[in-house]
């Protein structure tokens, strides 16, 4: 597997590819790679005989007192994963080469509406940051497809708009979330848990399953999101959100019986923040 780091490599190794009629499927990530990133690129190779794994922490999609400073940063690690994998490219750009204006001058992307609620609504500008360096890895790769996990559903979503609204040629290909066997799914930011707080962290997607059974019975959302809020609490856990919503839209549901809806869940455990979520069809 090679590594490029800047456009120029990006493009010559693309190019031959395009050359031969192959299609690309590619994987963006933030590096730090485990096995929820690895089940991204075997989909991928599913989707094209191309794959190309990206690996870029960016730094406009943190907020201010964020971990972008402490966010781990594993290349090789990765880069043997990868290679592994048989990944046929890593694309693992400097800030130079994606924001070539400095981040303050950046061109910005923004998806209204959708971005604005849950993560959206807790950390301001994030999905602008997502948004800007998913539009500018399209641009730069020109991927047929791109696999995205469902662990960030809300991120999903928002990249569906973009690529609609933009009217680009690529198909985005969702991937079910990959857990650990107590349920606790996979995230870069496990790590941060001590081990009381690891022991707590599956009460989580427990929580999620347990909103999914009391909105099998009927129960009003209102209600049922409260008391995940106070069940997570009585735990130790401090959330940001427990919701119900709409899972393409994230807007509460209006009774719809067909609408697929969604649960989701933010919480910090210590100053350590997961989200997850878990889909279903509405009772
Ligand atoms: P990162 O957090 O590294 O995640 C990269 C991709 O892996 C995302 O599509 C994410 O949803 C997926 N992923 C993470 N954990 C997963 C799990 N347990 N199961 C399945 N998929 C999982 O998300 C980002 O990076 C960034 O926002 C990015 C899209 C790269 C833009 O910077």
């Amino acid at each position: 597997m090679q590594t490029v780091h800047d456009l120029a490599g990006l493009r010559a190794v693309a190019r031959a590819w395009r050359r031969q009629g192959q299609r690309i499927a590619l994987v963006p990530t933030m590096g730090n790679l485990h096995a929820g990133h690895f089940a991204l690129v075997r989909r991928a190779q599913q989707c094209a005989p191309r794959v190309v794994a990206s690996v870029f922490v960016n730094p406009t999609q943190f907020g201010p007192g964020e971990d972008y400073a402490h966010y781990p940063r594993t290349l090789e690690q990765d880069q043997a994963g990868l290679a592994a994998l048989d990944c046929d490219l890593l694309f693992a750009p400097t800030v130079e080469v994606m924001y070539p204006y400095g981040i303050e001058h950046t061109l910005r992307v923004q998806v209204p509406q959708i971005t604005e609620v849950l993560e959206g609504a807790h950390r301001p500008g994030h999905f602008d940051g997502v948004a800007t360096v998913v539009a500018k890895l399209f641009a730069m790769v020109q991927p047929d497809y791109a696999v995205f996990g469902e662990k960030d559903w809300q991120q999903l979503q928002v990249v569906r708009r973009l690529v609609r609204d933009l009217g680009l040629p690529l198909e985005i290909v969702g991937l079910p979330t990959v857990r650990e066997a107590d349920g606790l799914a996979l995230s870069s930011r496990n790590q941060y848990l001590d081990a009381g707080q690891r022991a707590r962290a599956p009460l989580i997607h427990a929580t999620l399953r347990w909103m999914r059974e009391t909105a099998a019975q009927g129960h009003v959302h209102a209600a049922i999101e409260r008391a995940a809020v106070a069940r997570l609490q009585r735990a130790g856990l401090v959330p940001d959100y427990c919701a119900i919503r709409v899972a393409d839209s994230l807007l509460p549901a209006a009774g719809d019986a067909h609408a697929r809806l969604i649960a989701l869940i933010a919480a910090r455990l210590g100053r350590t923040r997961l989200i997850d979520n878990l889909p279903f069809a509405a009772a």
